[in-house]
């Protein structure tokens, strides 16, 4: 055979063989998927195994600090969003100090049971709710806009004991409990 026709027959059993090369390599990738599957089902089974016999669901203890921020920055983000839209705009002919005035009687009845009626939140209810609730004087709580309290108060925090007041209220009290919020910050700490 002429050296022509030994690299042309070559050349037809590699084609040939090509289609085989390929399944074979097809049968690799999918066993490789298969233990990759595999592994990581073992790893999320030990995980839930690991949660559930470690989780209580006792609310003595205080959210841990991952819990915490993980949560935190959700309710950041959601409010944030959530408080773009929607929000009315505040009643132009009432002045302030009689919003607060009023915003103050509301909190007196909605709120202070958990926030506390100084808003620091030391009732036994609010401390010891999970998480607890927030104190308002913080500036945690004092850095939302007020859409934000607007939205917080009308719509309350799911997975957490916010309540929403947005059928209990009007649209024109919740502005004045957020008017009152806000004043709440005004205020100097340690009982001044
Ligand atoms: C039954 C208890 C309860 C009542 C009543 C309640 N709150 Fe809350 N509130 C909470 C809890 C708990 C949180 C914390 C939620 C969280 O951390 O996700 C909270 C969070 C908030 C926040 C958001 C603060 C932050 O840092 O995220 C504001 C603002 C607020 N409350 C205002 C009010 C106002 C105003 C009222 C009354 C109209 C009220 N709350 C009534 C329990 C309550």
């Amino acid at each position: 055979m002429s050296p022509s026709i030994v690299l042309q027959e070559l050349q037809v059993e590699r084609k040939r063989a090509g289609p085989a090369l390929i399944s074979l390599r097809g049968d690799h990738a999918s066993a490789y998927r298969l233990w990759v599957v595999v592994v990581l089902a073992v790893i999320a089974i030990s995980l839930v195994a690991v949660f559930l016999t470690r989780f209580r669901l006792s609310a003595i203890e205080a959210p841990g600090r991952l819990e915490t921020s993980v949560a935190n920055r959700g309710k950041r983000f959601f409010i944030e969003r959530a408080s773009r839209q929607g929000i009315p705009p505040p009643p132009k002919d009432k002045d302030r100090k009689s919003s607060i005035a009023q915003g103050d009687m509301l909190y007196g009845i909605d709120c202070s049971m958990c926030h506390g009626r100084d808003g620091r939140a030391t009732t036994d209810m609010g401390r010891w709710m999970y998480p607890r609730a927030v104190d308002l004087t913080s500036a945690e709580a004092q850095s939302y806009s007020d859409r934000e309290l607007f939205w917080t108060i009308k719509n309350g925090i799911r997975f957490s004991g916010m309540p929403a007041f947005g059928k209990v209220e009007s649209d024109e009290n919740i502005w004045n409990l957020v008017n009152f919020v806000r004043s709440l910050g005004a205020k100097p700490k340690n009982g001044g």
